[in-house]
Parts: C-alpha cells; sequence; structure tokens
C-alpha cells in the first residue's frame, strides 16, 4: 500500500475529506497522491504540500495505481468514458464513492474486466473516524486488503454486500449530519440552561465522543448503559421520556426511512 500512487478524481467535499485523511496518516507520501477537478484553481491553497494538483484526469490515472471517483453521479460516466482507455486490469483498482451507481454501471461503461470497488466513507475521514463501507467485484477479490488499507486511513473499514451499499449511505455517509444536528440541539439546550456557546460545545462534543467510545469499546446496547444514568424518579428519565413523548426516536428512524426512500427512487 506506501508503494502505491493515488489519484482522487473530483476533489470536492468527500475527495477533500480522503484527501485531508491520507496526509494526516503520512502511509502515502503527498508526491504519490494526485487530485482532479475541472477547477482546480479552487485547491490551489493545498500547493507546496507535494500533492499533484490537476485537471487532467487521464494524466493522473496514468500515474496511479489506486484510482479514487469522487465525483457526483452526474458525472461519473463522462468521467469513466474519458478514462476508460488508460486503465491498467493487471496493475490498478478502481474505487468509487459516487453513491448509488453500481459496480456492473461502472463495469458497464469502462468495457473491461478490472478490479472495481465501491465505497461509503463519511467525512469525519478528513480527522481519521470515518467509517467505511466497502464492495467489490469478483476481480476485486485479489485487491481487497490493498483496498481495505487505503480506507483505514480515513478510519475503520467494513465489507458489506453490494445490496447494502444504498443503506450504508444514509446510516454511515448522511448519519453524520444527523448526528451534528443532533449535537446542534444540544448545544441549543444547554445555552438556554446557562452556558455560553462555546462552553455548551465542549461539553456536548466531549459527551457525544464519550457515548460512542463507550458503545465501541463495552460493545453494549445503548439502553444497557442508559439504565446506569437513570434513577428512578430522576431527572435523567424525566427528559428522555419528554423527549419521547415528542417523537424523538420516531423523528429519527422516519428520517432514516425518507432518507433511504429518497435514495432508492
Ligand atoms: N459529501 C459526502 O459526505 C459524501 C460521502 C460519501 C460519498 N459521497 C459521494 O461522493 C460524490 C461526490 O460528493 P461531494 O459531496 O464530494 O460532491 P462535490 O463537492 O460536488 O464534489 C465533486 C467534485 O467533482 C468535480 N468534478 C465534476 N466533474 C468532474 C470531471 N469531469 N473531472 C474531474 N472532476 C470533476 C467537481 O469539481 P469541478 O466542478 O471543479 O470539476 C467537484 O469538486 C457523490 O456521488 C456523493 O454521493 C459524498
Amino acid at each position: 500500500m506506501k508503494d502505491d500512487k493515488v489519484s482522487i478524481i473530483g476533489c470536492g467535499n468527500i475527495g477533500l475529506s480522503l484527501l485531508q485523511g491520507l496526509l494526516k496518516e503520512s502511509i502515502i507520501a503527498p508526491e504519490s497522491i494526485t487530485v482532479t477537478k475541472r477547477n482546480i484553481q479552487e485547491l490551489a491553497y493545498l500547493g507546496g504540500q507535494g500533492i499533484k494538483l490537476s485537471s487532467d484526469n487521464v494524466a493522473a490515472v496514468k500515474d496511479s495505481s489506486l484510482i479514487v471517483i469522487a465525483v457526483k453521479p452526474y458525472n461519473i460516466t463522462e468521467v469513466l468514458e474519458e478514462i476508460r482507455d488508460y486503465l491498467d486490469p493487471q496493475k490498478q483498482v478502481l474505487i468509487s464513492v459516487t453513491a448509488g451507481t453500481t459496480l456492473s454501471q461502472i463495469q458497464d461503461v469502462i468495457g473491461k474486466s478490472m478490479p472495481i470497488f465501491r465505497a461509503m466513507p463519511n467525512i469525519s475521514a478528513s480527522v481519521g473516524r470515518s467509517v467505511s463501507c466497502i464492495c467489490h467485484n469478483s476481480d476485486g477479490r485479489r485487491d481487497v486488503e490493498r483496498v481495505k488499507s487505503l480506507f483505514d486511513n480515513f478510519g475503520t473499514t467494513m465489507t458489506i454486500d453490494e445490496e447494502l451499499m444504498q443503506a450504508a449511505t444514509i446510516l454511515g455517509a448522511c448519519g453524520i449530519a444527523y448526528v451534528l444536528r443532533f449535537i446542534r440541539a444540544m448545544i441549543q439546550g444547554g445555552i438556554q440552561i446557562g452556558f455560553d456557546a462555546k462552553t455548551a460545545s465542549a461539553i456536548v462534543n466531549q459527551t457525544v465522543k464519550g457515548a460512542a467510545e463507550l458503545l465501541i469499546e463495552r460493545k453494549e446496547h445503548p439502553e444497557f448503559e442508559i439504565d446506569k444514568v437513570t434513577t428512578p424518579k430522576g431527572c435523567t428519565i424525566v427528559g428522555l421520556n419528554e423527549m419521547e413523548h415528542n417523537g424523538f426516536s420516531s423523528s429519527l428512524i422516519k428520517g432514516i426511512v425518507a432518507s433511504y426512500e429518497k435514495i432508492e427512487k
């Protein structure tokens, strides 16, 4: 993996998060990373770090072994058509983080057998805390560890069946927005009960991080930990029940299902 050269084709929000994750981990030298977008001058501020900045997708592909496509779904066909003649099935791996575009759709456009992966990270890749779900075609079997090593730079990586990629997009990639909105609401509540915004944010951010790490480390169900916090007739259970009366869990579940129905359309 450290000998691989990586290109990120379409360095927008998620492409930049992946780039930042790679630079943070420094397993791959910046000189081995190329990022592209048509308006590449928008990334000029990244110059001087050794990364190659380009608007030439073909040159980027020719110079890489791991090619990450990070464009919007409506741009992926033109990008694949542009690079397909320069893909080397023996040496290269094609990885798409584009939501909704299937392995077979990608295969059809490039018109040749080669290792193809889909991956679904989230923007916390920039700080090495993403969860990335990946799946691959049959040619990709030989490169699973290589691609996992790449995505481990961004956090944790798990292999899933392709039919779950849309669900992974909602729970993992959109999921971070749901959690951030939850955090914002907690901060607003904290301000109303007396903290300034900065202190409220510091308390809430660490509380959310602590709750997640507790579950990750102990591998318990959330309700098991909640039981430890809820004194009979106490303030926690009163607050929790009030939230539930107002549809807290229900609105989250409905939101997740609404997002899923939207992506499945
Ligand atoms: N944002 C997330 O949290 C997230 C997470 C996981 C997956 N995804 C998926 O990743 C994809 C990109 O999402 P995004 O939010 O990063 O979108 P975005 O910010 O719009 O980034 C896409 C980038 O692609 C570039 N681009 C478009 N056409 C191109 C071409 N022909 N050659 C090279 N670059 C090109 C655009 O820049 P120019 O216009 O300058 O070319 C743009 O910066 C989507 O399919 C999304 O579903 C997003």
